[in-house]
């Protein structure tokens, strides 16, 4: 049996109650926690920085996921090694010199992932799939939460799991955005290993089945 990474997007979270919702995910059978971290000039919008994830570190017993959708990573990889994250994913869009700021990342202990926008093909990968830990790819424009899953994602994922098995890769496939339980079992076909979910897990009324569902509906019965 092949499991995967369920990883819950704290974005969808109630920020009032970020200690309940962080035990929840505890409790679960989650595998990790997703943090979003927007600056309002990558994308058009802005989240949660460095106290919102300190506190969220404090209490959380599981791996922290962060996914950084700012400009010029660069500046925070040390900050956010700091804080606990465990894999830190950057834009490829984002980075001019990526195989440095990957190196950087791996420098201060982290698992160091590639996030790729709904318009950027696998194959800009190719060259450097063997120094990344972690694909993060957006199936929805990131800097929202609770949008509509891009059906072309399928075809990504198939595309970029021959790269990784091309060149003998150890790297994770995550699909980030519109993940439900309609199309967690066709990603994990299709070559995924982990899935973020934000609203569909903090919107349903019993999120705690709700990931038991989404482990269930997309372990691999080898
Ligand atoms: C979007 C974020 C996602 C978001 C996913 O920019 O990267 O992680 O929280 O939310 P849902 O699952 O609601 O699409
Ligand atoms: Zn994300």
């Amino acid at each position: 049996m092949s499991h995967t990474i369920i990883a819950p997007s704290i974005l969808a979270a109630d920020f009032a109650n970020l200690q309940r919702d962080i035990e929840m995910v505890n409790n679960s059978e989650a595998d990790w926690f997703h943090l979003d971290v927007m600056d309002g000039v990558f994308v058009p919008n802005i989240s949660f920085g460095m106290p919102v994830i300190k506190s969220i570190a404090a209490h959380a017993k599981k791996p922290l996921d962060v996914h950084l959708m700012i400009i010029d990573p660069d500046r925070y990889i040390k900050a956010f090694a700091d804080l606990g994250a465990n894999v830190l994913s950057v834009h490829f869009e984002a980075c001019t010199h990526l195989h440095r700021t990957l190196q950087g990342i791996k420098a201060e202990g982290m698992q160091a992932g590639v996030a790729i926008n709904p318009h950027t093909n696998v194959s800009l990968l190719e060259d450097i799939i063997n120094d990344i830990d972690l694909v993060c790819m957006m199936s929805v424009n990131p800097g929202f939460g609770g949008q509509s899953f891009i059906e072309n994602t399928y075809k990504k994922v198939k595309q970029l799991r021959k790269i990784i098995e091309a060149n003998g890769a150890k790297t994770k496939i995550e699909i980030d955005g519109g993940v439900t339980n309609k199309n967690a079992k066709q990603l994990v076909d299709a070559g995924a290993d982990v899935l973020v979910a934000g609203s569909y897990v903090f919107g349903a009324s019993n999120p705690t089945q709700t990931i038991k569902d989404l482990k269930k509906n997309s372990t691999i019965v080898l």
